[in-house]
């Protein structure tokens, strides 16, 4: 199946994963290299859940699950341009416990960019990633992304320093299983 892999699997967001997300959202582990906007309420997200829009060509959210169906994470493309075939990636592993070394996050990427160059008929992904966020670099160059430019001083971290961010992208046929 096209979003199974041997270590994760990607499906689409229930209202029952609100909790976890309300977790994951004000973890700084997470949020470290990410933008995350005001804190928000559990109230907040489980609304958001609840009502959260159907998949479209526009913005595609999947959870990613571990091991017998948990959830650890979760993946999108989103901002599609018909026009141009281009969508722009976002993804965390939430759960710390399959962060960093086990490889989900290596293939919940792949899973998620070879949905979007063959199903979303997508020629080219991108993303932004922060300079000092090496192990995401690590892993976007190990799948295929390469680097094409520099925002400068362009996100602020929690403790209100700024950092440069890195443009990145990847063509359809360039993706590394
Ligand atoms: C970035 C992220 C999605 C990667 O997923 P992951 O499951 O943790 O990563 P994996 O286990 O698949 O791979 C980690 C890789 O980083 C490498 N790594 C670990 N520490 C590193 C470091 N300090 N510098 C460079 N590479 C490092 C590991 O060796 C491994 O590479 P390898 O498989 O070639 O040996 C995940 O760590 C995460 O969600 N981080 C917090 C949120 C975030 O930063 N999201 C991205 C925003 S752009």
């Amino acid at each position: 199946m096209l979003l199974q892999g041997e270590l994760v699997r990607l499906r689409a967001l229930e209202p029952e994963d609100a909790e976890k997300l309300y977790e994951w959202v004000h973890d700084p582990e997470v949020g470290r290299w990410m933008t995350n906007g005001h804190p928000r309420s559990l109230a907040q997200l489980r609304k958001r859940a609840e009502e959260r829009p159907v998949n479209t060509y526009d913005s595609v959210v999947l959870g990613i699950e571990a091991r017998g169906q948990r959830l650890i994470g979760v993946v999108d493309l989103r901002d599609a341009e018909p026009e141009i075939g281009e969508a722009e990636l976002d993804i965390y592993i939430g759960d710390p416990e399959f962060r960093n070394g086990g490889g989900y996050g290596t293939e919940a990427l792949r899973l998620m960019c070879r949905y979007g160059f063959n199903n979303m008929r997508l020629h080219q992904i991108t993303l932004w990633v922060v300079a000092e966020n090496e192990v995401a670099r690590h892993v976007y160059r190990k799948v295929g992304f390469v680097e094409e430019g520099r925002h400068r001083e362009a996100f602020v971290a929690q403790d209100g320093t700024r950092h440069d961010m890195i443009l990145m992208s990847m063509l359809k046929g360039e993706l590394k299983w």
